[in-house]
């Protein structure tokens, strides 16, 4: 089977291997139960070991994260292990501490739900926005990323089928053959989105993926894999059913995304060398090169992996790569990436052109290259990981989604992860202001979105990528608050978000320096506005849920620190 589209081709690889994951497809779901499964302890206690202390938050936060908030609570029926997806019996769950719901709770689980995307009579994702626009693009498609909180929220709400289907469906889609132009991309790359194709005179239905071929840009879409990696851990987690992930297939992919991050290459750094508009931010904005946001994800993806790879004779090669590869990284992005107040003085007073291993400006940083925001904004306890960070380059500005996912794959230390809240704490009007949340800071004007956006019309100051406001990043706040003790800070956010996020109809983003006005081309009904909400939700009301998206500090992979004491409050 071949598919035509923009001149790129894209063909099934191997008989062999398509057959494999056909039958699986070829509904036979029903060999998977549609409950969640009983806890499987076994596995659960060979994941911990493997996966050096996995486990999601015990029953009070990490002694040093400060608990500003003596509301707060961790329930304490939660064991520490598991967080049992619960189905409450309504199509809108109804809360479990006994007040009502508010009342944007109904109408966003309506709205998600009208946002399903079936496949041969099977719901099998969520499109990206449901509002109908001359304009379309790809907003009817199922977008990776986009699902990722879609299916946490049915996961929560114990409905695991549907994320099943997701991962198996795009699981079958990495195995296609994909080609752009003459060029055959990685075996393991997974699509950024797909469709549903209905053809109303054969009465059939087909799919349609796009690898980076159609995406604007033509950029394949880094985090896809990643997310896959982390929403199959938070599947096998939340439903304790581990057979999905051991099934030879899904196997198989991880192991085919694995070799693709971990090739040998030119590399003297750990983290991942990327080409702008690999991730969430998907048009050129200056985030090329070793992007925070795709740092964090691969972290995490990582760690998912050896939790979830098997240690058998093709899986345990990965598995000590891997490891290897976790050492390096946390090194190399706790040192390097973190920025506060001393380390921000001491790059200030940087000499530079030092040659040798003895350097202390590894990088070798012109202090002149530093912006001027930065000074006023560097708060004086707080820190962050900045941007980005390669020769001579220090992006220092400051990007929500990898900021908030270190903190949940335990990238940054318990300290750094107090220190990035603290920011968040004392920066809120630049970095939340009117609705939640910027997705980086601040925004770049004038001949400098010129050079580095090449005009971007959607992308102008404090618009879209440059600066907006993107109401689904409210979910890794408030997983990120809940991890370090700061639910309060999320309670804010949140009713910030529910005075008006309905109101205007779920827009995708915001625009403004504050986030006031609703973005210049954002769509309304944007599902991951919806289901990030949800999330948060939930999330907040019973914190066990966390343990889906949330990793532990890893002993084994503590850097050898030395610098900046700052890190220690
Ligand atoms: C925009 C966003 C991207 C998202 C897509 C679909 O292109 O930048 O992150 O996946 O819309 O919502």
């Amino acid at each position: 089977m071949d598919t035509t589209q923009n001149g790129s081709v894209t063909t099934i690889r191997n008989i062999d291997s398509l057959c494999t994951v056909a039958e699986i497809e070829g509904c036979d779901f029903s060999r998977f139960s549609d409950r969640p499964r009983p806890l499987n302890m076994e596995r659960q206690r060979s994941c911990d070991e493997r996966s050096l202390s996995e486990l999601s938050v015990g029953l009070s936060p990490h002694p040093s994260y400060r608990n500003t908030d003596l509301s707060f609570r961790f329930v304490d029926h939660f064991d520490g292990a598991f967080s049992p997806g619960r189905r409450s019996g309504f199509n809108t769950p109804r809360s479990q501490n006994g007040f009502e719901p508010h009342p944007m709770v109904a109408e966003a689980w309506e709205a998600l739900r009208r946002s399903l995307v079936y496949f041969r009579g099977r719901p099998v994702g969520t499109i990206a926005a449901l509002e109908e626009s001359d304009e379309k693009l790809n907003y009817d498609q199922v977008f990776v990323r986009d699902f990722v909180p879609s299916a946490l929220a049915f996961l929560m709400n114990g409905e695991p089928e549907i994320v099943k289907n997701f991962l198996l469906k795009t699981l079958r889609l990495q195995s296609w053959e994909k080609k752009i132009d003459r060029f055959q991309l990685g075996e393991g790359v997974m699509p950024a989105s797909f469709k549903v194709l209905h053809d109303p005179v054969r009465n059939t239905e087909t799919i349609m993926a796009d690898f980076g071929e159609s995406a604007i840009g033509r950029v394949a879409p880094v985090d896809s894999g990643f997310w896959w990696i982390i929403l199959l851990r938070a599947y096998t987690k939340s439903t304790g059913d581990s057979s999905l992930a051991e099934m030879p297939e899904c196997q198989k992919g991880m192991r085919l995304i694995m070799s693709l991050c971990l090739s040998e290459g030119f590399d003297t750094f750990p983290t991942l060398l990327c080409a702008d508009g690999c991730s969430m931010i998907d048009r050129r904005m200056g985030v090329y090169g070793y992007p925070i946001e795709i740092q964090a994800l691969f972290f995490m993806a990582l760690r998912c992996a050896l939790i979830l790879l098997k240690q058998d004779a093709e899986g345990k090669e990965f598995v000590e790569r891997i490891a290897k590869r976790l050492h390096a990284l946390s090194f190399h992005m706790r040192s390097y990436f973190w920025l506060d107040l001393k380390q921000l003085n001491d790059i200030y007073r940087y000499k530079t052109e030092e040659y040798s291993h003895t350097a202390v400006n590894k990088f070798n940083i012109m202090p002149d290259s530093l912006p001027e925001w930065i000074f006023d904004f560097m708060p004086k306890h707080g820190g962050y990981f900045i941007g980005n960070v390669g020769p001579s380059n220090m992006d220092f500005r400051w990007f929500c989604l990898g900021n908030c996912i270190a903190i949940l794959s335990s990238l940054a230390t318990p300290e750094q992860s107090t220190a990035i809240m603290d920011l968040i704490e004392s920066r809120w009007e630049e970095l939340v202001g009117e609705m939640p949340l910027k997705v980086c800071y601040p925004a770049i004007e004038s001949h400098e979105w010129r050079i580095v956006t090449g005009c971007d019309p959607k992308n102008t100051r404090w618009s879209y990528h440059n600066g907006g406001s993107w109401p689904v990043l409210l979910w890794l706040l408030t997983a990120a608050c809940i991890k370090t003790g700061r639910p309060q800070i999320a309670r804010r956010a949140i009713e910030l978000a529910e005075s008006r996020l309905l109101k205007d109809s779920w827009p995708e983003y915001y625009d403004g320096k504050l986030g006031r006005y609703i973005g210049k081309q954002a769509r309304k009904s944007q599902t991951w506005s919806i289901a990030g909400y949800l999330v948060a939700k939930m999330m907040l009301e019973d914190p066990s849920h966390l343990g889906m998206v949330s990793l532990e500090d890893d002993k084994h992979i503590k850097p050898l620190l030395k610098r900046s004491a700052s890190w220690t409050f």
